[in-house]
Parts: C-alpha cells; sequence; structure tokens
C-alpha cells in the first residue's frame, strides 16, 4: 500500500510558521515569474493560493501525501478556476518523484524531509530522502533555490542531506530567513 499521510494540516502558524515564512521570503527576495516546487500543501494550500493572487505570477507545484489535503485543492480549484493558472497540487509521495516529469524549478522548498519516510515507503523501492533532494536538485536552475525548514522536527535528516548537498558542491548556503535555511544550486 502506498505510504500516503492520513491526516489533514490546517495552518497552524505558531506550531508550523515554514509556509508563512516561505510566502514572506519569496516576497522579499522579490521572487517573481518564477517556478516553484512545493513539498506539503496542506489543507490551507497557502502557498498556491497567495502565489495566485499577489500579482507575483510566480507557478506553484505542490505535492500532497494526504486525501483530504488533495480533496480540498479539487474543491479550491472548482470554486476558483483562476487558481488553475498558477497552482497545480498533486496527490503523491514524493520519494516516488520521477524526474522526467519535472520541469526546470527556481525554487524548491523541502521542510518536511525526514518527517514521513519510513520503512512503508522502502516496502515499494521509494528514493531514500538523498535520492529524492538530488531529483529536485537536477531539477533546479543554476543559482535557483532550495530551501528547508529549522523548525522541523527531523531538522537532523534535512542537515544531513543538504551536508552531503554542499559537500558534493552540487549546494552552497546563501542565508537564513527567519525559520528557513536557503542553499543556491552551484552547478548546472
Ligand atoms: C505537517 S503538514 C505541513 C503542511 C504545510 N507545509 C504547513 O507547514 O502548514 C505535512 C505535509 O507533508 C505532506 N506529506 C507527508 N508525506 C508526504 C509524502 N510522502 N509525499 C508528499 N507529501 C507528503 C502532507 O500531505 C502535508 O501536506
Amino acid at each position: 500500500m502506498l505510504h500516503f499521510w492520513d491526516q489533514s494540516w490546517d495552518l497552524r502558524v505558531a506550531e508550523c510558521p515554514c509556509d508563512v515564512h516561505f510566502l514572506e521570503w519569496l516576497e522579499e527576495a522579490k521572487v517573481r515569474d518564477a517556478s516553484i516546487f512545493h513539498f506539503g500543501t496542506g489543507s490551507h494550500h497557502i502557498v498556491g493560493l497567495k502565489t495566485a493572487e499577489d500579482g507575483s505570477n510566480n507557478a506553484v507545484f505542490g505535492i500532497t501525501a494526504s486525501p483530504a489535503e488533495y480533496d480540498a485543492y479539487v474543491k479550491m480549484l472548482i470554486d476558483k478556476p483562476r487558481l488553475g493558472h498558477t497552482y497545480k497540487a498533486y496527490f503523491g509521495d514524493i520519494y516516488q518523484l520521477d524526474r522526467r516529469l519535472l520541469p526546470m524549478f527556481d525554487v524548491v522548498s523541502l521542510f518536511h524531509v525526514g518527517e514521513f519516510r519510513t520503512a512503508k515507503n522502502d516496502e515499494y523501492g521509494a528514493l531514500t530522502e538523498l535520492d529524492m533532494t538530488r531529483v529536485l536538485c537536477d531539477r533546479l536552475k543554476l543559482g535557483g533555490h532550495v530551501l528547508f525548514y529549522s523548525g522541523s522536527y527531523a531538522f537532523d535528516v534535512a542537515e544531513r542531506v543538504f551536508g552531503e548537498l554542499v559537500k558534493a558542491k552540487v549546494l552552497a548556503e546563501a542565508a537564513t530567513f527567519k525559520t528557513l535555511r536557503i542553499f543556491k544550486k552551484l552547478t548546472a
């Protein structure tokens, strides 16, 4: 069975501010006309929703492993069809990403690295944390940014993952913004 997430996450900024900090960083860094991959939409879909309304013309491709969160997206899209121009969410396991189906991104958010992957993903040969992150770094433009969330309870896993990629000179740390650690892609 797919290791899906049998829960739904509404916006809880005090507990988990990463998506709000991400939106604030996009604004502060003046990210515009960009293609963005976003790991973990929540049922609030705030990254896709705000981006569709803020005039940035950023396009967001979000992934959720929660059927309820995906249902929430389907309902939002039916109610607000204009949302669909810039925000696509899909249901699936991020550890099954296929690079052939991914465009080149300007920004990738990986706030939940290490939080959900278990032996259940191994049962169907899912990617490891590092391999999944490598796939997304391969699909990141030169100079593009990948962001991790230092408030994650699994941040030690993220640190190991970005540590490997820094060692391999794929990424270099570029900035911190509130709870976010921001890395730049070094190689094409
Ligand atoms: C705790 S919620 C956080 C949502 C949102 N980023 C926020 O901070 O409000 C974790 C998110 O990760 C997603 N998720 C969990 N496991 C996943 C997986 N294997 N592949 C893709 N998304 C996954 C869930 O569907 C959910 O949207």
